[in-house]
C-alpha cells in the first residue's frame, strides 16, 4: 500500500512571521493524522523558522529547488547539502516554474534529481504538459519524456516522488477532471515499470494544479493518484487542512 502525501508549495509568498504561523497552524491541524505524509515547501528565507516551527511533529519539510552541485561558485544557489543542514527532508525539481521562468531542462532536472539522492534528500520531481502540447495531443510524449530524461541513471526509485502537474490546470483554476489525471498517472506507472519492474508500483504518484478541498476527493479516489502537491490552496491553513483530511478519510 502506497502512503499518501500533500506537499504544500508556497511558491514566493510569505514573510516569516507568515510562515510560521500557516506552519503552526498545519502543525497543530494535522497532529491527530495518523497515516500519510504532510509537506511544506516554503520559501528559502523562512526554511529555518519553519524547520524550528514544525521540529518533533508529523509535517516535513521541503525545499521548492536546489542546485546541483554541493559547494562553490554558484552565486544565487542554495546546495542539497545546505537543504539537509537546514532540515529539508525533500526538495522540488523541475516544477514548471521553474521550466518556465528559469529555463530549467530536462537534464537540469535530472542532474539536480540525481544530486538530491545522493544528499539524502527526497525529489518532488515534477513534469507535465502546457495547454498548446495538450492541444496538438502531445501530453503522452512530453510527460514520458520528461519521466525517462528526469529519471536517466537513476538505478533506484524507491526515494522518488513523481508530480503529474499539467501546466494549463496550474494556478488558473481549471483542475484536470480525475479521469485526465489518472490516464496520466497509469502512464506514468506505466513507464516506470518498464524502467524499475515492481518497484514501480510503490512510488507514490500526486496530482497538482488547482486542488482545492472541494475536488480532491474525487481525484484521490483514483488509483495512480497518491496525493496531492498544492499551490494557491496551501496557503490557507483551512483550506490545505480540508485537502489532508478529504484524502486521509479515503485512502
Ligand atoms: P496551484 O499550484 O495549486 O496553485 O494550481 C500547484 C503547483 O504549482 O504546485
Amino acid at each position: 500500500m502506497r502512503t499518501w502525501i500533500v506537499a504544500g508549495n508556497w511558491k514566493m509568498n510569505n514573510t516569516i512571521a507568515e510562515a510560521v504561523a500557516l506552519a503552526n497552524a498545519i502543525k497543530d491541524g494535522t497532529a491527530s493524522i495518523k497515516k500519510g505524509e504532510v509537506i511544506l515547501a516554503p520559501p528559502f528565507t523562512s526554511l529555518q523558522s519553519v524547520s524550528q516551527t514544525i521540529k518533533g511533529s508529523r509535517v516535513a519539510l521541503a525545499a521548492q529547488t536546489m542546485f546541483y552541485e554541493d559547494r562553490g561558485a554558484f552565486t544565487g544557489e542554495v546546495s542539497p547539502v545546505m537543504l539537509k543542514d537546514i532540515g529539508c527532508t525533500h526538495v522540488l525539481i523541475g516544477h514548471s516554474e521553474r521550466r518556465k521562468y528559469f529555463h530549467e531542462k530536462d537534464a537540469d532536472v535530472n542532474l539536480k534529481v540525481k544530486k538530491a539522492l545522493a544528499a539524502g534528500l527526497k525529489p518532488i520531481m515534477c513534469v507535465g504538459e502546457t495547454d498548446e502540447e495538450r492541444e496538438k495531443n502531445v501530453t503522452r510524449a512530453v510527460v514520458g519524456r520528461q519521466v525517462k530524461e528526469g529519471l536517466r541513471g537513476v538505478d533506484k526509485i524507491d526515494n522518488v516522488v513523481i508530480a503529474y502537474e499539467p501546466v494549463w490546470a496550474i494556478g488558473t483554476g481549471k483542475v484536470a477532471t480525475p479521469a485526465q489525471a489518472q490516464d496520466v498517472h497509469a502512464f506514468i506507472r506505466a513507464i516506470l515499470r518498464e524502467i524499475y519492474q515492481d518497484a514501480a508500483a510503490g512510488i507514490r504518484l500526486l496530482y497538482g494544479g488547482s486542488v482545492t478541498a472541494d475536488n480532491i476527493s474525487e481525484l484521490i479516489a483514483m488509483e495512480d493518484i497518491d496525493g496531492a502537491l498544492v499551490g494557491g490552496a496551501s496557503l490557507k491553513a483551512d483550506g490545505f487542512l480540508g485537502i489532508i483530511k478529504n484524502i486521509a478519510k479515503q485512502k
